[in-house]
């Protein structure tokens, strides 16, 4: 194996939030609370719990004061949620959020069907964000969507996501996830753009970021790992999806990152068994089958040993 491959991978948990925006069925926020209680208790230490943005937007995650501020905190465990102005800022540090994440698009349509602005209009709205969070000691994390291609555009120009990742360590995140949100990238595709990005921006500054609608997101992981990035975001189950990006399915599934993390020696802490636990519990909840191959092996393999 290629020796800048990491010994540890940092898996920051986004089910509660990217996977929940897309679902049909609105849970109520004590269901989501116990399954953000199980995933605290997974090994993870990020886990993002949900968004503070217009809830006629994203009503699934209108209820993000009361999920955010009754969900156990455990020691070691950074919770996160998605902000995209300074109201959101406003209501997540009301609801006791240390960590938040503010989000664009490299693609200009995409961004405007998702935040109704053009992309230098959003930037200007972090300054919102960014330095009154880091006054109080909050971190602040950033998503870049679209990066291998948009669905409204299509083809999007790899330097447009340098200059993105530049501009916003300029302004002060302390990490950029880089988000295949409609799952059209392939692994080579990723190398190209990830060394291109690596030349302003340290490794421990980007995350990689993977929606699987087309069955290459672990392959695309890989490609990451071989240059060194350490940090990947995924989501229990393979729930997920953007409301504003039609064709996206699920992120990449915990359990299957798990697998082959965990199979190649790859430390991250989190507890195979225990994340499969809050998979099964989500499905129940969201009332289908998720699409994670892990979590389908291993229900397979509980039944026979029943
Ligand atoms: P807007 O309508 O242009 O906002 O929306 P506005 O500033 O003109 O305000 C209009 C109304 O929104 C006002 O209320 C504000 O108070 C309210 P009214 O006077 O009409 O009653 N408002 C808010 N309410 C609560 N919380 C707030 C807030 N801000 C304004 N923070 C806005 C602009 C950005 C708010 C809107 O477009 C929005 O909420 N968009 C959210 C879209 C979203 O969450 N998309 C999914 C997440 S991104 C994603 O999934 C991709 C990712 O996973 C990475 C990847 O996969 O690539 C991250
Ligand atoms: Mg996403």
């Amino acid at each position: 194996m290629s020796n800048r491959v990491p010994s540890r991978v940092r898996i920051y948990e986004v089910g509660p939030r990217d996977g929940l925006q897309n679902e049909s069925r609105l849970l109520p926020a004590a269901e989501k609370i116990a399954v953000l209680n199980l995933l605290s208790r997974s090994g993870l230490d990020a886990i993002e719990v949900t968004s503070f943005v217009n809830p006629k937007w994203i009503p699934q995650l209108a209820d993000a004061e009361e999920v955010a501020s009754k969900i156990d905190r455990v020691p070691g465990v950074t919770y996160s949620c998605l902000v995209p102005n300074r109201q959101g800022l406003e209501r997540a540090l009301a609801a006791g959020m240390r960590e938040v994440a503010v989000f664009l698009s490299a693609s200009e349509t995409h961004n405007k069907k998702n935040v109704n602005k053009t992309i230098t209009e959003t930037l200007a709205a972090f300054e919102e964000v960014v330095t009154p969070a880091s006054e109080q000691g909050v971190r602040v994390r950033a998503y870049v969507s679209t990066v291998y291609g948009c669905p409204y555009e299509g083809k999007v120009d790899p330097q447009k996501v340098v200059a993105l990742t530049e501009e916003l360590l300029r302004r002060g995140v302390y990490q950029i996830s880089l988000g295949d949100t409609i799952g059209v990238a392939t692994p080579l595709q990723v190398k190209d753009l990830l060394e291109r990005v690596l030349k302003v921006a340290p490794l421990e500054a980007l995350a990689m970021h993977f929606h699987d609608t087309r069955g290459t997101a672990l392959a695309n992981v890989f490609a990451g790992l071989e240059l060194g990035i350490a940090t990947v975001d995924s989501a229990i189950g393979g729930l997920g999806g953007c409301p504003y990006a039609p064709g996206a399915a699920g992120n990449l599934a915990t359990e299957d990152l798990l697998y082959m993390l965990h199979g190649m020696g790859i430390e991250t802490g989190v507890v195979l068994e225990a994340i499969i636990d809050c998979s099964i519990k989500m499905a129940a909840l969201v009332g289908h089958e998720l699409p994670s191959k892990m979590l389908r092996a291993a229900i397979g393999t509980r039944s026979r040993g029943k």
